[in-house]
């Protein structure tokens, strides 16, 4: 049996002359062979274009995307009665896409927070009719203190921050949606791959998710929305495979879930995305957050120990394993090219959350995010140039 590194090829590739040192698991993760097998069977060996054409290798196409859509529901426990999957080319169209289902319904406030990403935050600010209440965050670390009661509004908010790995309790979110009558649209990009979520338990009404944050390809994302709010829907992208019925004059739309998957679906990437669900189940979660605690801690008593940076968020742990900071003289992007000379894989920047740094009185930071695989000597390794970094700059 390999050993869990060992199934991923990316950390026995080289660079800077050493092995890569990884520590950029919010913006990407890299893929298990287990995942990179099921896609390549895919591409050698079937070739259907599914939905289209009536012979085995389209029926098999099919049949895979199906196989997927359940076993997304079954991995956030959602039941399929209540429950759609449509497969889009990332989280942010998965957030687009909820933003236009729910654009003509009975509300008038989006509540939103400045730790959002970019991406659940822009679709939101342009709805036309719809006023935005941003909640804000006390120096980087939100709190469900200052959610205001109000009723009938739509919370569009992130189960985890890509910048200060804080997790919002779902429990929290779900139960303000059902005491006030809101939609809860969740952007679980970031916590997808590092906490177990329970649909039945908890439910919202929209979750997005990326599937290259999950151990799975880029260009596959998730929207699983209520069946609901697809009834009697216009999609946002029109074309082939979204139509049962075509004339000059009149469009009649699917009413499944391909009604707003129009075009031909990234097979391969779908078939990726349900070897990286079977991945990380296999692995189970009691496996990855009892690493990820552990690597946070380890992460965070390092880093507390420089004098001259500064943490964006809280002074403790954090939940995930994601720690953002800025240095009093020191730009972060000769911090990250210091440390790529390292071979040490790191981003500096806003993040796609320029909000949340304004809203905490910082610039932009280098972040450092890591994982279940992240090795105690990649910490010490990264710790250790980080502060020759500091050194040779200061
Ligand atoms: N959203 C990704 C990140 O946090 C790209 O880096």
């Amino acid at each position: 049996m390999n050993t869990l590194r060992e199934q991923f090829p990316l950390f026995s590739r080289n660079i800077a002359s050493r092995p890569v040192t990884y520590f950029d698991y919010s913006a990407t993760t890299p893929k298990p062979r287990s995942v990179i097998n099921a896609m390549i069977r895919h591409l050698e060996q079937g070739t259907g274009n599914p939905g289209r054409s009536t012979h085995a290798l389209s029926f098999e196409a099919q049949q895979a995307i199906e196989n997927t859509r359940q076993a997304i529901l079954s991995f956030v426990h959602a039941s399929s009665q209540t429950y759609a999957v449509i497969f889009t080319k990332s989280a942010t169209e998965a957030l687009n896409l909820a933003a236009h289902l729910v654009r003509n319904l009975d509300f008038s406030t989006i509540l939103t927070t400045t730790l959002e990403h970019h991406s659940n935050f822009l679709p939101w600010k342009r709805l036309p009719h719809k006023k935005i209440q941003l909640l804000k965050t006390e120096n980087g670390v939100f709190s469900f203190d200052i959610l205001p009661t109000l009723r009938k509004a739509l919370l569009a908010i992130t189960h985890g921050s890509n910048v200060t790995g804080q997790v919002l309790s779902l429990k929290r979110i779900s139960d303000y949606a059902e005491k006030n009558e809101s939609i809860t649209v969740l952007d679980a990009t970031q916590t997808i791959a590092h906490i177990p979520l329970n649909l039945s338990e908890t439910p919202v009404d929209f979750l997005a998710f990326s599937g290259h944050k999950l151990y799975g390809p880029e260009g596959i994302g998730v929207l699983i929305a209520k069946k609901k709010y697809l009834q009697g829907q216009k999609p946002m992208i029109v074309g082939g495979g979204s139509v049962t019925h075509v004339s000059t004059t009149e469009t009649t739309f699917k009413s499944s879930e391909e009604a707003f998957e129009a075009g031909t679906p990234h097979v391969t990437g779908i078939i990726g995305l349900s070897a990286a669900l079977s991945f990380i189940t296999e692995l189970g979660f009691s496996h990855i957050q009892q690493a990820e605690k552990e690597i946070s801690s380890l992460l965070q008593q390092k880093l507390s120990h420089f004098s001259d940076i500064s943490l964006l968020g809280d002074n403790k742990p954090h939940d995930l394993p994601i720690y953002s900071f800025s240095h009093k003289t020191i730009h972060p992007h000769d911090i990250a090219s210091f440390l790529d000379e390292q071979g040490i894989a790191v981003r500096a920047g806003f993040h796609c959350a320029e909000p949340l740094h304004l809203d905490a009185g910082y610039g932009p930071t280098t972040r450092i995010s890591a994982s279940f695989l992240t090795t105690e000597e990649e910490v010490n390794f990264c710790i250790e140039q980080l502060r020759a970094c500091l050194k040779k700059y200061q």
